[in-house]
C-alpha cells in the first residue's frame, strides 16, 4: 500500500516536470523574440482590455484559480533549490523568505545593456531557472530612446521600482505596448504559458502583479537608461538589487543593428558617435560604482560571456546570489554551439556570434566607428583593426579594462 502510495506520487511528480519542461520547450526557446520591435502583428483579439475595470467575478475567480496553480507549480518547482542561507550575504534559506505574497523579499537581478549588446542571450541563461519572474525591456513605451537624464529619468525610475514591487497598476502605458508586442511577455516562460491558457487576464494588473508577487527570483533587463541613471537602483537598499552592466564592442553593436528595421526610428540606436558617448559615460560611472558597490555591481563584456560561458555564468550566478541549478547548465550546453573546453579552439577557428563584424563589415565602415569610439573602446578593452586584412584576423578583445 505504500510503497504503491509513493510509487502513484512519483508517477504525478513526474509527469508535473514533464509538463513543466514541455512549457518550457513550447515557450521558453531564447531565439522566438527579437530584441526589440519586431514583434509587432499578432493582435490579442480575447485579451482584456488594458486598465480596464473588469472585476467581475468570473474574472476575479479565473486569475484566483491560476494564482494558486502557479503558486503550486513555483512550490514543486522549488523543492530541491539550494538557498543561499547566509552564502553571499543572504540570508533566505526557504522560499517564503523570498516571496512577496509571503512579505518576503526576492533576490533582485538587474542587467542594463544598449540594443544589439548580447543581452537577450544573457537573459535567457538565467530564465532556465526555475522560480524566475523575468521584467523583459520594462521601459519599451519609451521607444527606441536613450534615457539620459530628466525629463525621462524619474517616470522610468518609477516605473522599474513599481515593477520590482510588483506593483502594475500605475502601468498602464507599458501594458499598451506589451500588448503589441508579445516577444516582452514571451521572454517571461511562467507568465507565457499562463497568458496562453488564459488570454482574457493576461494584462489584467490584479492578476499580473499577483503572479509576479509568487515568485522568489526578479530578473529584470533595461536597455534604455544609461548606468548613470540606472545606478539609482543600486542605491534603494529596501530592494537589495545586484546590477550587472553588460557592454560590447561598438564594431559588433553596429553591425548587429543594421540589419534591424527598428533601430532606423530613433538616432540613439543608429549614430555611432551618440553610442560612443554613453560608452564613455558608462565607463566612467563604472569605475566609481565598483568602488561605491563592490559587492552589487559589476562589469561585464559580451564577448567573455561568449568565449567563457561556463566560467562567466557560474561567476554570475555567485554574484546574483542564485544557485547553479541544472537547467542552467543544461542551457548553456545546449546554446553555445562550440567546445569552449577545448585549448586548440580558438575564436579565430570559430565563427561565433559576437565576432561576426570582422568578416560582415567594411573596414571603411570599421574606421568610422572606430574613429568615433576611440576612447571608449580604449576603456573597454578593444583593440583597432589597422586594415583589411587585419580585420579578418586578429583578435579585437585584450584581456585588460584600465580600472575596472
Ligand atoms: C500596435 O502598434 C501599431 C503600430 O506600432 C499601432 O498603430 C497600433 O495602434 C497599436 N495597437 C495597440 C492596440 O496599441
Ligand atoms: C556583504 O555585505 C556587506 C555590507 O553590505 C559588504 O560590506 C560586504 O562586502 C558583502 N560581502 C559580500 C561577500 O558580498
Ligand atoms: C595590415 O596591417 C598589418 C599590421 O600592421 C601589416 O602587417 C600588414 O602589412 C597590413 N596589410 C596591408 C595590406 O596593408
Amino acid at each position: 500500500m505504500f510503497n504503491l502510495a509513493i510509487f502513484y506520487g512519483l508517477i504525478g511528480l513526474g509527469s508535473l516536470c514533464l509538463g513543466i519542461f514541455a512549457y518550457d520547450q513550447l515557450y521558453g526557446s531564447p531565439l522566438k523574440h527579437p530584441e526589440e520591435g519586431l514583434g509587432v502583428g499578432r493582435s490579442w483579439k480575447d485579451a482584456g482590455e488594458i486598465g480596464e475595470t473588469d472585476d467581475s467575478l468570473a474574472t476575479l475567480s479565473e486569475i484566483q484559480q491560476v494564482i494558486d496553480l502557479q503558486r503550486r507549480i513555483i512550490h514543486d518547482q522549488m523543492i530541491d533549490y539550494q538557498y543561499p542561507n547566509g552564502r553571499y550575504n543572504i540570508s533566505a534559506n526557504k522560499l517564503e523568505d523570498l516571496v512577496i505574497e509571503r512579505n518576503g523579499n526576492p533576490i533582485r537581478s538587474v542587467v542594463v545593456s544598449t540594443w544589439r549588446s548580447g543581452s537577450t542571450f544573457f537573459g535567457d541563461i538565467f530564465t532556465a531557472s526555475p522560480g524566475v519572474f523575468y521584467h523583459f525591456e520594462p521601459l519599451v513605451d519609451f521607444g527606441i530612446n536613450k534615457i539620459r537624464g530628466p525629463p525621462l529619468a524619474s517616470q522610468a525610475l518609477k516605473n522599474l521600482k513599481a515593477l520590482f514591487s510588483c506593483d502594475y497598476s500605475s502601468l498602464d502605458r507599458y501594458l499598451e505596448r506589451v500588448k503589441n508586442r508579445t516577444y516582452i511577455f514571451r521572454a517571461n516562460p511562467p507568465l507565457w504559458a499562463q497568458c496562453q491558457a488564459h488570454p482574457s487576464i493576461c494584462y489584467n494588473h490584479k492578476f499580473l502583479s499577483e503572479m509576479c508577487k509568487l515568485f522568489p527570483f526578479q530578473l529584470m533587463k533595461i536597455l534604455r537608461p544609461t548606468l548613470h541613471i540606472a545606478q539609482e537602483l543600486l542605491a534603494d537598499e529596501k530592494l537589495g538589487v545586484r546590477l550587472v552592466f553588460l557592454t560590447r564592442d561598438p564594431r559588433g553593436v553596429f553591425q548587429s543593428r543594421k540589419h534591424r528595421s527598428f533601430c532606423q526610428e530613433g538616432l540613439d540606436c543608429s549614430d555611432p558617435s551618440l553610442l560612443c558617448k554613453d560608452m564613455v559615460s558608462d565607463y566612467n560611472t563604472a569605475v566609481e560604482l565598483q568602488k561605491k558597490y563592490p559587492s552589487t555591481f559589476r562589469v561585464l563584456r559580451y564577448e567573455d560571456l561568449s568565449l567563457e560561458p561556463h566560467k562567466e555564468v557560474k561567476k554570475l550566478i555567485e554574484f546574483y546570489g542564485l544557485d547553479f541549478h541544472p537547467n542552467i547548465k543544461k542551457y548553456i550546453d545546449t546554446h553555445t554551439k562550440y567546445d569552449f573546453g577545448d585549448p586548440y579552439t580558438t575564436f579565430r577557428d570559430s565563427k561565433i556570434a559576437p565576432f561576426h563584424w570582422r568578416t560582415e563589415l567594411e573596414f571603411e565602415e570599421v574606421e568610422e566607428i572606430q574613429r568615433n569610439c576611440f576612447v571608449p573602446m580604449k576603456h573597454w578593452g578593444y583593440v583597432p583593426a589597422l586594415n583589411i586584412s587585419h580585420q579578418r584576423e586578429f583578435n579585437p578583445v585584450t584581456n585588460y579594462m584600465p580600472h575596472l
